[in-house]
């Protein structure tokens, strides 16, 4: 009998490739999803890849009534993946209530319905952005919790102590916690990427739209920064890479190997890229030449940030294999579909 795991926003980016990797290493998958930065078609694409199409529930999970029929009619669920959030950075610094609402009310009501259920493991998306600027790197998973530069990273902090206090007071339940750094990139089938809705905050879809030439240049946020190239640095890890390591969480809550009821564990590669790093990269990997263009710094963003990814190395049997060539070149594949489907 196959194990049963809930994947909250397991149509969007980080859920959908999750998804792939639960279903191939033989877990039955259902995914609830209220569809507002994603599409119904990443099913689609799911199924191409595994052979099977997930159960899938459009649902909101920060409504109550909708999460509490969900779980009368569907039993047997073992985990919770709890990928679904709002994550843009600078869109949260425009509107912060509706990152608190959605991103805190979600994680409430899930965390109460686990309870109420009796579902006892959680994994949660968290996010590097919990750490705000760090004043070592790379930085580990003790490294103090400074104030988070965003509301974005603000609610992922929030979301951490919710999960830690509910499970200081409810010892059947577990979870673990994985700090993502960035995640970009796409399947090798380029069936399922990231689709942003409108024009993308992130920096790779960015990069492949102006590639296909659906933007027309690239904005640089910032060349001041102390930097050796004066752009800004990030911890940028394929997004397969990524969705394996929520295999291993799970079936480390499943097997029960956790040396504690509630454990961090960061997502990166242990390497910092600056922006114009990642141009070039993209450049050398897809033979496509880049326009882009220096502006200010954009509001909410750090300087530098880069993971010490030691602990789940060690702990997790996790370690990002592909490299930021090849992670760029299956964004580049993945826009190349999108226009193909355009079509
Ligand atoms: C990366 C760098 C920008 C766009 C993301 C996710 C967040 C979290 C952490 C998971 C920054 C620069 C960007 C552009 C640019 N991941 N940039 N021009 O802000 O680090 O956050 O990773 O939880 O959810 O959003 O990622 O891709 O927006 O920015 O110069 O058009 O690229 O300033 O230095 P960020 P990003």
């Amino acid at each position: 009998m196959k194990k049963k795991i809930l994947v909250t926003g397991g149509t969007g980016y980080i859920g959908s490739h999750t998804v792939v990797e639960l279903i191939e290493s033989g877990f039955e998958v259902i995914i609830v999803d209220n569809l507002s930065n994603s599409n119904i078609n990443a099913l689609d694409g799911i199924e191409k890849i595994t052979g099977t199409r997930p159960l899938f529930e459009k649902l909101d999970v920060c409504d109550k009534s909708q999460l509490t029929s969900f779980f009368e009619k569907i039993t047997g669920i073992e985990a919770i993946i709890h990928v679904a959030a709002f994550k843009s950075v600078s869109e949260s610094v425009a509107n912060p209530l509706k990152y608190y609402f959605n991103n805190l009310v979600s994680t409430i009501s899930l965390l109460d319905l686990m309870k109420k259920k009796e579902i006892p493991y959680l994994v949660f998306s968290s996010s590097c952005t919990v750490y705000g600027q760090p004043d070592e790197l790379p930085v580990s998973e003790n490294a103090p919790i400074k104030k988070a530069m965003s509301p974005y990273g603000n609610t992922k902090q929030i979301m951490e102590e919710i999960i830690s206090d509910t499970l200081l007071s409810t010892p059947s339940l577990k979870a673990i916690s994985l700090r993502y750094f960035n995640p970009i990139g796409a399947h090798p089938s380029a069936l399922i990427g990231e689709l942003p809705t409108g024009v993308p905050d992130n920096l790779v879809p960015f990069i492949t739209q102006t590639a296909i030439g659906i933007r027309d240049e690239i904005k640089v946020f910032g060349d001041d920064y102390n930097t050796p190239d004066g752009s800004a640095i990030r911890d940028y890890l394929h997004v397969v890479d990524l969705a394996k390591a929520h295999v291993a969480a799970i079936q480390r809550l499943l097997k029960k190997q956790g040396k504690a009821n509630y454990e961090i564990f960061n997502l990166g590669t242990g390497k910092g890229v600056s922006v114009l790093e990642a141009i070039e990269s993209f450049e050398r990997a897809t033979g496509e030449k880049l326009n882009y263009k220096i502006v200010d710094r954009r509001a909410g963003d750090i300087e530098k940030v880069w993971g010490d990814t030691s602990y789940a190395n060690k702990e997790l049997g996790w370690k990002a294999e592909k490299s930021l060539d090849d992670t760029m070149l299956s964004a580049w594949n993945w826009e190349k579909y999108l226009k193909k489907q355009k079509k």
